[in-house]
């Protein structure tokens, strides 16, 4: 099935540079961008997203953190996507993400771990709704 995602590069790849490289990898297996901005969240928003998070430990800094510069919101459509972009971003904790995958290439740190995907499609909808009004995301063809 076709889905849509929402991804965020996070603070700590924002500054370290890496963002490019961790779309180029997303856009070359294939996902689609339908939407994309650079913001800066603000807490309001970082408690909404976050939402399930609140009152857990690291939720402050966690909060700080995802305030402390400007992220990329990047909407990915494509077979699978939020399967796709998971698999390709590797676990929460990049100290055991896979191989390969972006946290365990470029991250080391479980609060910095570089990027956030969508882990189903009930928390798809709802973030993309957060980061994205309804005529920000396009629908296009990509040939190949
Ligand atoms: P993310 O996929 O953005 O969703 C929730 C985030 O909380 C997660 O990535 C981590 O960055 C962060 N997080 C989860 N567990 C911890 C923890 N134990 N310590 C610090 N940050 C955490």
């Amino acid at each position: 099935t076709t889905e849509r995602t929402l991804f965020l590069i996070k603070p700590d790849a924002m500054q370290r540079g890496l963002a490019g490289e961790i779309i180029a990898r997303l856009e070359r297996r294939g996902l689609k961008i339908v939407g994309m901005k650079l913001l800066r969240v603000t807490r309001e928003l970082a408690e909404r997203h976050y939402a399930e998070h609140v009152g857990k430990p690291f939720f402050p800094g966690l909060v700080e953190f995802i305030t402390s510069a400007p992220v990329i919101a990047i909407a990915w459509e494509g077979q699978d996507a939020i399967k796709v972009v998971r698999a390709t971003i590797g676990a929460t904790n990049p100290v055991e993400a896979a191989s390969g995958t972006v946290r365990a290439d470029f991250g080391l740190d479980k609060g910095r771990n570089l990027v956030h995907a969508s882990d189903g499609p009930e928390s798809a909808t709802r973030e993309l709704a957060l980061f994205f009004a309804p005529d920000e995301l396009l629908s296009w063809d990509r040939d190949v």
